[in-house]
């Protein structure tokens, strides 16, 4: 069957493709690409603070080294996140998740993948810095740990969470179904997922979001399947396909 709802564009960790991964420069030129959402993923300091990076370490993505968990905040935030991709992004730094709020106006989704529940820190931090900010119906948190978004979801029920997963389970609505408390969204690898899932999904009222698609006929493939949006490091090209 044929959907004619358009997705919205997720932007992957900004624009992933063409700014270094989760930088304010990367959000921004999500935005300017069209992108209406954007993907990012957190990490908390050794003081409790919120930061934006992909891996538990700096090595890959700055020039420091080591765990983000034992750093503070004050040694993290003069470290240069933008060099590694080209020199036009030197000085880019980690950014906090609160700088990302400022950057991002209200009604823009943000989706918050937590990496790893550091023993209950992360969804402490991070609920206390939604709650202060009032971005919940902005924001989805996801999460590979589903027993973390229940437990995040029974903690606080203003927030809106969605599963992160590779498998092409038997039946994703029914499974979101079994958590007992309201899930958002499904955010499945998007070869883990058909027209009929997307469908079902739909008809229990969950958002599909598949991650990282960049060809045009991934892109082609899960319009014509109704997802409700999709996650790119390219969302200029996405958009250009949307119109
Ligand atoms: O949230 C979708 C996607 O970002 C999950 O994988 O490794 O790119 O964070 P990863
Ligand atoms: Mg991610």
């Amino acid at each position: 069957m044929m959907n004619n709802q358009k997705p919205i564009v997720i932007g992957h960790r900004g624009a992933a493709g063409e700014a270094p991964e989760n930088t304010i420069a990367s959000f921004a030129l999500a935005f300017e690409q069209g992108a209406e959402g954007i993907e990012l993923d957190v990490q908390i300091t050794n003081d409790g603070e919120v930061v934006v990076c992909h891996d538990l370490t700096l090595d890959r993505t700055t020039n420091g080294s080591g765990l983000i968990c034992e750093k503070s905040w004050e040694e993290l935030k003069t470290l240069d996140a933008g060099f590694w991709f080209s020199e036009a992004f030197t000085g880019e730094r980690i950014p906090h998740l609160r700088q990302v709020y400022e950057l991002v106006p209200r009604g823009h989704l943000i989706n918050v993948e937590i990496k790893h529940a550091y023993e209950g820190k992360m969804e402490k931090a991070l609920l206390a810095l939604l709650d202060e900010l009032d971005r919940w119906e902005d924001t989805v948190i996801s999460s590979f740990d589903h027993k973390l978004m229940l437990r995040i979801k029974q903690d606080q029920p203003k927030a809106k969470v969605g599963l992160l997963y590779a498998g092409n389970l038997l039946d994703h609505a029914a499974y979101a179904g079994q958590f007992g408390v309201e899930v958002n969204s499904l955010h499945p690898y998007q070869h883990s997922i058909n027209e009929a899932d997307i469908a079902a999904a739909a008809a229990a009222g969950l958002a599909v979001y598949p991650y990282t698609v960049n060809e045009v006929a991934d892109y082609k493939r899960l319009i014509s399947a109704g997802v409700t949006g999709i996650i790119t490091d390219y969302p200029a090209r996405l958009r250009e396909l949307l119109g």
